[in-house]
C-alpha cells in the first residue's frame, strides 16, 4: 500500500500543500521547526483521523484558520482510494472516502494502516499506562473492529457508571441497582476486551523479540507482561467489592481501563534499569512488531514514517535499519531529518524510487538529485514545485 499524493489545507503550519510522493523512498529534509513532523503528521492523521502528537482538534488546525482538510490518494491493491478528513470549528470531523462508504468514523480505521517511529516513543516506557494501553488499543483496533466497538462501548459505559458515581456524592444519594446495572455491562465488555488483549500479546510478543535481539545483537532478554484487573480470580466480586472506594473516589477504579503492561528488560522494569539505547530499542522494536502484525493481518505493507530516527540510534542500528530497507521488508517509507547529508549518506546507496524534500516554514520544495532524474514522475497536477539540488545533498 502507498500514499501517492496528499494536499493539506491548514493542518498545523500548512496553510496550502500538495506533494506527489515516491511509492518507495521519501525523504523530508530541512531545519527545526520547519513542518517535517507536521507532514507525518498529517499522513497518519490521514489514517487514523487522529494527531499522533496532539490530542484536540484546535492543535491540529493552523493558528487561526477556521478548518482544516487532509486529503490522500491511497494504492491499495493496484485501486485508488481518495481519503479526506476534515474538521471545523466548532462541529463535528468528517472522514470521506471514494470506494468505501462509512456510517462512522471508526469504520474508516485500519483501512490504510500506517507506523509511526518517533523520538517521543520512549514515552511508552517512562510515561503513564494510559500510552501503553493506548499503543496496544490502537493496534488491535486496526486489526479487529470489534475490538474497537467494544473499546468505544466500554468508555461510553465507563463514562456513564463516572457520571453516576459523582451524582450520588453531589445528591447524597445511592443506587445499588442502577450501580449494579452499569457494572454488569462494564464487565461484560470489559472481559471481552481483556481476553482479547492477552490473546493479542501472545502473537505480537515473538515478533518484539525478534526484533530487538535483531536489534541488539541478542544481549539481553525483553519480555511484556500485561496487568490485569481480570486475570484476577474473582474478578466480579473484587469489582463489587470496589464500591465504597468508587463512591469516595468517584471514579471507576477497576477494569481494563487501569490496566497495564510491564515492559521487562533481564526481567527488571526497563524503565528504572533499562539504559537509554536499550530504551530506544525496547520502542523500536515494539513499533516493528507493529509493522510485522499490521502486515500479516492486512496482508499488505503499512506504510512506514520514520520521524528523527537516526538521530536517536548508534551506528549498527541505523545499519540494522537500513538492511531492512535494502531486503525490502518495508513498503513506502517516509524518513525526515534536519541533516540532509546523513540521510543521502544513508539512502545514496540503496537502490529504489527516492525522492527528497526541503521544507521551511510550512513550504515543501522537491530536490531533483541527478542520476534519479529520469524516474518515473507521479505528477498530476503540476502544483509542486521543483528545484535543483542545494549543495549539501549530493550525487548518487
Ligand atoms: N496549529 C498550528 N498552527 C500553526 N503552526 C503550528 C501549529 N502547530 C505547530 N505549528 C508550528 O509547526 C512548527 C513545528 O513543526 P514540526 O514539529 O513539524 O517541525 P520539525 O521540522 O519536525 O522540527 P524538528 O526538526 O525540531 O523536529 C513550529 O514552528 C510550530 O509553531
Ligand atoms: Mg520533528
Amino acid at each position: 500500500m502507498r500514499l501517492e499524493k496528499i494536499h493539506l489545507l491548514n493542518y498545523k503550519n500548512y496553510e496550502d500543500l500538495s506533494l506527489d510522493f515516491s511509492p518507495q523512498i521519501n525523504c523530508i529534509l530541512g531545519e527545526n521547526g520547519s513542518g517535517k513532523t507536521n507532514l507525518l503528521d498529517a499522513i497518519y492523521y490521514l489514517s487514523v483521523t487522529k494527531s499522533a502528537f496532539s490530542s484536540t482538534e484546535q492543535q491540529n488546525v493552523r493558528h487561526e484558520a477556521p478548518y482544516l482538510l487532509t486529503k490522500g490518494v491511497f494504492c491499495k491493491q493496484e485501486q485508488q482510494y481518495t481519503v479526506s478528513c476534515s474538521w471545523q470549528r466548532g462541529q463535528k470531523k468528517q472522514v470521506q472516502n471514494s470506494r468505501i462508504h462509512y456510517d462512522k468514523l471508526s469504520e474508516h480505521i485500519g483501512h490504510f494502516p500506517v507506523v509511526l517511529i518517533s523520538p517521543d516513543d520512549t514515552d511508552l516506557i517512562r510515561g503513564a499506562g494510559e500510552l501503553r494501553r493506548r499503543f496496544f488499543d490502537g493496534l488491535l483496533s486496526q486489526i479487529d473492529s470489534g475490538y474497537l466497538s467494544d473499546f468505544i462501548s466500554y468508555n461510553h459505559i465507563l463514562r456513564q457508571r463516572n457520571a453516576l458515581l459523582k451524582q450520588f456524592a453531589e445528591r447524597n444519594t445511592y443506587d445499588s441497582d442502577l450501580l449494579d446495572s452499569y457494572s454488569d455491562q462494564l464487565l461484560d465488555v470489559g472481559h471481552r476486551l481483556y481476553q482479547k488483549r492477552a490473546n493479542f500479546l501472545e502473537k505480537f510478543i515473538p515478533h518484539f523479540s525478534r526484533h530487538y535481539n535483531n536489534l541488539s545483537g541478542k544481549k539481553e532478554e525483553v519480555g511484556i507482561r500485561y496487568n490485569a484487573h481480570f486475570a484476577e480470580n474473582e474478578y466480579r466480586s473484587t469489582f463489587y467489592k470496589a464500591y465504597r472506594k468508587d463512591l469516595v473516589l468517584q471514579r471507576t477504579t477497576r477494569g481494563v481501563h487501569r490496566d497495564d503492561y510491564d515492559f521487562r528488560i533481564d526481567d527488571f522494569p526497563i524503565k528504572r534499569y533499562g539504559s537509554q539505547g536499550q530504551q530506544k530499542s525496547f520502542v523500536i522494536a515494539l513499533k516493528l512488531a507493529q509493522f510485522d502484525v499490521l502486515r500479516d493481518e492486512k496482508q499488505l505493507k503499512p506504510i512506514l514514517l520514520l520521524d528523527d530516527i537516526f538521530d536517536k540510534l548508534d551506528d549498527s542500528r541505523i545499519g540494522k535499519l537500513t538492511e531492512m530497507v535494502v531486503q525490502q521488508s518495508f513498503g513506502q517509507l517516509f524518513v525526515t531529518d534536519a541533516r540532509p547529508e546523513r540521510t543521502q549518506s544513508i539512502f545514496g546507496n540503496i537502490e529504489g524510487e527516492k525522492k527528497y524534500f526541503t521544507v521551511q516554514r510550512g513550504e515543501i520544495t522537491e530536490i531533483l538529485v541527478e542520476g534519479e532524474e529520469d524516474q518515473p514522475d507521479h505528477h498530476q497536477n503540476g502544483q509542486q514545485n521543483r528545484q535543483r539540488k542545494p549543495d549539501n545533498v549530493t550525487e548518487e
